[in-house]
């Protein structure tokens, strides 16, 4: 049922407030004033002990279920000090990588039934790791065939894109995070704030769809485009990927996902007056850094779109001279949750005026079920 809305994809994107706060449902407690917030995952408490002393921790998916691993390994790295890497489930099984007893593999999938997940999953258990399965899918064979895991109850997904499962997906590793860092003294005042983050994120996500006219407008401008580029970086670079993602399955306009510290190593050539590129710049450790990139860009005379903290175009816009989207800002490891909606809202658009089916993208299946 779509309710209001014409298209499921729509309604997915719209409803992340409420998906978000059920996923968070019933797991971040106030553990009495000395103990501080913590979160509560049922189904990892009996493994968090082996977890924390596993050698790595890799995560495992596909697509838009990679980029919530990719948009969440820089918090899993802080607050556990394990070292984190991450496959590509077809990659991990072409390559027969290494897996070993003393990891933990964490596979990631909205379904539970992607077929390179599951053959991913076989190759793991057969090497010994611990499994854990982040899946939406209650009874799915990812979360019946692993160790343990979390279910990240955004509710049934319809459109063929994934929405609302991608920023439940990255709230839920959040939370494992919070999770397997919980024992150390030294992070709770940043663990704390990542709590009091998470509870406030609904509302701030209610608050950046309110750029759906914005959204619309951008669209508009870029219907005719051939392709669009979007440079990330940081926690943001998975924002870049999913962004990218995004536009290309749904409104079938090329686009590409750049790590924004390897311009230079080969995309910067493809810079011009004509090709659109989307900057993702709100505040981070990395803030500087991609005003650098701005500047190089705008050197070239690239065409920008910029994402930026509400407040701060005056930083960014190289002297009003590009396009700016502000965002709120959140605790940084969450702010991924939080930029990739106006880019969802984009996609959005994009196929709606270029008259593409949008919940169900040629050639394309919700779950992929074949290799
Ligand atoms: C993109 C998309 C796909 C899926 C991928 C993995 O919007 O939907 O890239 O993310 O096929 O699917 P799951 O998460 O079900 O394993």
């Amino acid at each position: 049922n779509k309710g209001k809305y014409e298209h499921y994809m729509q309604k997915e994107i719209h409803e992340q407030p409420e998906s978000l706060r059920t996923t968070m449902r019933g797991r971040l407690i106030r553990g009495g004033s000395s103990k501080g917030k913590t979160v509560l995952l049922g189904g990892l408490k009996d493994h968090l002990k082996t977890i924390r002393r596993s050698r790595r921790i890799v995560f495992i998916g596909c697509g838009t279920s990679y980029n919530a691993a990719l948009a969440s390994r820089p918090i899993v790295e802080e607050l556990s000090g394990i070292p984190v890497t991450l496959e590509i489930a077809s990659d991990l099984v072409d390559r027969q990588g290494p897996i070993y007893r003393e990891d933990t593999a964490i596979f990631v999938s909205q379904s539970g039934e992607t077929a390179d997940t599951l053959l991913a999953l076989d190759y793991a258990l057969e090497n010994g790791a611990l499994c854990v399965g982040i899946t939406n899918t209650v009874g799915s064979a990812i979360a019946r065939n692993t160790h343990c895991g979390v279910h990240i109850n955004a509710g049934c997904e319809i459109g063929v894109a994934s929405t609302k499962a991608y920023t439940s997906q990255i709230v839920v590793m959040a939370m494992v995070a919070l999770a397997i860092g919980a024992d150390t003294i030294s992070n709770q005042g940043r663990r704390e704030a990542i709590v009091d983050g998470l509870i406030d994120l609904p509302n701030k996500v209610k608050e950046v769809l309110k750029l759906d006219e914005e959204m619309n407008d951008l669209a508009k401008q870029l219907i005719s485009e051939q392709s669009l580029l979007v440079f990330g970086r940081g926690y943001n670079y998975a924002t870049a990927l999913e962004g990218a993602l995004k536009v290309k399955e749904v409104s079938l306009m090329h686009s590409e996902g750049i790590l924004a510290g390897e311009m230079k190593h080969g995309p910067l050539a493809l810079v011009d007056e004509n090709l659109p590129i989307f900057v993702i710049a709100t505040r981070d450790a990395c803030f500087s850094k991609q005003q650098s990139v701005i500047q190089q860009l705008h050197a070239r005379k690239g065409r920008l779109i910029v994402m930026c903290t509400e407040g701060d175009v005056a930083s960014v816009s190289v002297g009003g001279s590009c396009r700016v989207v502000e965002v709120p800002r959140v605790e940084d490891c969450l702010q991924p949750v939080i930029n990739i909606v106006p880019l969802q809202l984009l996609a959005y658009h994009l196929t709606v005026l270029r008259g593409y089916n949008v919940d169900q993208p040629r050639n394309l299946a919700k779950s992929v079920t074949t290799q």
